[in-house]
């Protein structure tokens, strides 16, 4: 089990050569991607940092920018609009980093929430919680996996439910758009999201040795995600205002506590070998191996391993998933 006390001291050590020269948040507009800003940018390091968001929430990204230059004069943070849950222009903001940046160190995706209403497609025809939960953030891995190869010790983060997935048994791997009458649900949408991330970064993994990707499941933090996903005013809205969010402020980790932790998930060698030096036990890999690879790690900073629904999955599933995600993602690679 890693402590927060030793998560804390490890951030403490995040210095211009431990911290990630080049990072890309996307979803850091607002809850867990900002606190991870943050609390990065308050290390003092000379991160450059890309903030990608939609244009509605450009007035608050400057605001906030100002907010982190101030904090740190020594960090750069470049804005970059992009309505992420498309992927054209996932794609397109993927082309500027790379047409500024040689490599990248760090990229972090947080986008995404439940939809409790009822499915809403993008206009280029993904339901738009799997767009942003899955399709949209693997633009980003897949479109900026060469710059992340070409760093020293580059990180993906992708923040939703490590560790949580579903048995091959229980996905419709005929329906992983979830279009079929009945399909479509809160649990099953980000279940299915959780599931194909985790497949998709075990497989990007073991082709990518060089990379280390993390799947974290977050616990509960008061961002008021859960609201995203109901529509305003409805009955549901109510009672999640009324009974829910009360639930999650009680059972929340603090703003200062899940930025640290997510930032240790950033940086610590703890997870693969690179970064901030770990000299504890370290965590293990989806192979529950002490080398890099996917970490699945939980709202503890813990690696699960779920061996055997992961197994089942990499027999079962992750072939189909992959092959259904090239089908998608095509003409945005
Ligand atoms: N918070 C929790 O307790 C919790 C628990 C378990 C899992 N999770 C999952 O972990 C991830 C991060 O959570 P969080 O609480 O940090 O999320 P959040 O603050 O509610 O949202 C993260 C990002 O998603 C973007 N976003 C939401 N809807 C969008 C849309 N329709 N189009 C474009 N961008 C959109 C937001 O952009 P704007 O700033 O522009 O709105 C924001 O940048 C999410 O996928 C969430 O479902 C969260």
């Amino acid at each position: 089990m890693v402590r927060y006390t030793d998560i804390k001291a490890s951030n403490t050590l995040i210095n211009d050569s431990t911290a990630p020269r080049v990072a890309v948040f996307v979803g850091g507009t607002s809850g867990i991607g900002q606190l991870t800003i943050k609390a990065l940018v308050a290390t003092g390091a000379s991160s450059r940092i890309y903030l990608i968001g939609r244009k509605s929430s450009q007035d608050r990204a400057h605001v906030f920018i100002n907010e982190l230059q101030s904090a740190n004069p020594k960090a750069e943070v470049i804005w970059i609009e992009g309505e992420v849950s498309l992927l054209a222009d996932a794609k397109r903001v993927c082309e500027v980093i790379k047409s500024r940046e040689s490599h990248v160190d760090l990229l972090f995706l947080t986008t995404g929430y439940a939809p409790f209403g009822p499915r809403e497609e993008t206009t280029e025809g993904i339901e738009i919680t799997l767009s942003l939960g899955y399709f949209s953030r693997m633009v980003f891995v897949l479109q900026l996996l060469p710059l992340l190869r070409e760093a020293e010790a580059a990180r993906v983060v992708s923040v939703l439910g490590g560790g949580l997935m579903e048995r091959p048994t229980s996905i419709d791997l005929d329906d992983l758009a979830m279009e079929k009458p009945g399909s479509f649900g809160p649990i099953k949408s980000q279940m299915l999201s959780a599931t194909m991330n985790t497949a998709t970064l075990d497989k990007l993994a073991a082709d990518n040795p060089g990379v280390t990707f993390i799947h974290s499941y977050p616990g509960w933090v008061d961002t008021g995600n859960a609201r995203r996903g109901f529509e305003p005013n409805s009955w549901k809205a109510w009672l999640a205002w009324l009974f829910l969010e009360p639930l999650i402020r009680i059972f929340s980790f603090s703003d200062e506590e899940s930025g640290q932790r997510h930032l240790f998930m950033s940086t610590s060698a703890y997870y693969g070998g690179g970064g901030v030096p770990w000299t504890g036990k370290a965590g293990v890999n989806t192979f529950g191996k002490l080398v890099n690879g996917l970490f699945l790690v939980n709202y503890r900073n813990d690696c699960t391993l779920n061996a055997g629904v992961l197994s089942a999955l990499r027999e079962r599933a992750t072939e189909r998933i992959w092959k259904h995600t090239q089908d998608v993602l095509e003409p945005y690679l």
